[in-house]
């Protein structure tokens, strides 16, 4: 069946969106890309949906109407990938936009993904599963990271065990033991590490006022030193500390944790590129003592993914804490590591709609139970 992915996450750069063929059964399926592309989003799109993630108040029409907009583009994305490759899909899954995410404390969680699937369905005439994280926040669980057990079927390797590094916005990771290990998918594990490019985006556009929004391959930040005490300070956050189950957003790595950071290196008479550094020494040092703190062992591999992981200065401090580690990207184990996230949303969506299959891992999210995810609407 062919099914397209449509993901925009934490870094609300645009809509990443995959187009694939996905044959096979429940966690026996086999997967091939087609095609895929990255819609950056309008300005003025992107830039209310900034104001809206810091916290702008809106009238319940003005929310409506930003729900809709969104639908309208993800919707006009799925048409652009399928014209532009002569494809025709037959599903479609939609992650959304996350505008708010509060993970479980003493109450259950809220997760809120804009791009209402019912607008998508009625402009694409296909049937679209969307809300994804819904039904395990329902069940008492993060509602985040979604992607793991897709990971698991399409990433494991017989004998080297893995990990599989998203760096988005935020930062997530899933560990896969080797599969040929007896009852290896109980062993799967996975959360969010914490910031991945988020604050080194906001760093980069407050000192280039507004004119640059990243840092190409990390080559600013590499003429930079890290502070190593800073970036020890920052670690005794709680969120560092605390075990998985756990998830997290721009409420928590957005420009309010940002300006404190700014405070605390104009304290150490940090440079704009020392800055740089220390915040992707940040990104890295929650990485590794995540994986010393919470992994039954190194994995054998990194494999990396998402838009951080062609910051080459990154990925040089990466292998700098795991020497014995092989870094590679997804694309080495033959999933676009551009596209895995989308591709991992339209697997979703096909599990829901034509396999009735649950999508998350509770030892993951930390629900209940396993649980069929994301809402179907029908043009
Ligand atoms: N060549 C590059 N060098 C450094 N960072 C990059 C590069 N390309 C993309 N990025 C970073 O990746 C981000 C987008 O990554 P993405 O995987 O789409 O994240 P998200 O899932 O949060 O939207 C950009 O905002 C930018 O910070
Ligand atoms: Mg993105």
């Amino acid at each position: 069946m062919k099914a397209i992915g449509l993901m925009s996450g934490t870094s609300v750069d645009g809509v990443d969106a995959a187009l694939v063929d996905i044959a096979g059964q429940r966690d026996n399926i086999q997967v091939t890309l087609l095609a895929g592309e990255t819609y950056p989003y309008p300005e003025q799109l992107q830039s209310d949906i900034l104001t809206v993630c810091a916290g702008k108040a809106l009238t319940i029409g003005e929310f409506c109407e930003l729900d809709d907009a969104i639908a309208q583009y993800f919707a006009q994305c799925a048409q652009r990938l399928q014209q532009a490759n002569n494809l025709t899909a037959e599903l479609i899954g939609s992650h959304g936009q996350t505008v708010c995410h509060r993970p479980p404390q003493d109450s259950l969680g809220y997760s809120v993904q804009l791009g209402r699937g019912a607008m998508i369905a009625h402009l694409t005439q296909k049937p679209t599963v969307s809300n994804f994280r819904a039904a395990d926040v329902a069940q008492g669980g993060q509602g985040a990271p979604l992607v793991p057990k897709v990971d698991a079927c399409l990433l494991g390797h017989p004998r080297f065990s893995r990990c599989v590094q998203n760096i988005g916005g935020i930062s997530n990771v899933t560990y896969l033991p080797p599969c040929s290990q007896p009852h290896w998918e109980t062993q799967v594990c996975g959360w969010d590490n914490g910031p991945g490019n988020s604050l080194l985006d906001l760093a980069v556009q407050g000192l280039t006022n507004g004119q640059k929004r990243y840092d190409k391959d990390g080559r600013w930040a590499s003429q930079g030193t890290p502070h190593q005490e800073l970036v020890q300070q920052w670690l005794q956050d709680p969120f560092f500390q605390q075990s998985p189950p756990k998830s997290t957003g721009r409420e928590l790595f957005g420009k309010a944790y940002l300006d404190r950071a700014w405070e605390n290196a104009q304290y150490y008479g940090l440079s704009p590129a020392d800055f740089l550094a220390t915040l992707t020494e940040l990104t890295v040092c929650a990485i590794k003592q995540d994986y010393h703190r919470f992994l039954p062992a190194l994995p054998e591999t990194i494999l990396l993914c998402g838009g951080g992981s062609r910051n080459h200065y990154l990925r040089r401090r990466l292998q700098h804490y795991f020497p014995e580690v092989t870094i590679q990207s997804t694309d080495e184990a033959g999933l676009d590591s551009n596209f895995k996230e989308a591709i991992a949303f339209a697997v979703l969506a096909y599990w829901r709609y034509w396999d009735r299959f649950p999508g998350n891992l509770p030892q993951v999210t930390g629900a209940k139970q396993a649980t069929l995810l994301g809402q179907i609407d029908c043009p």
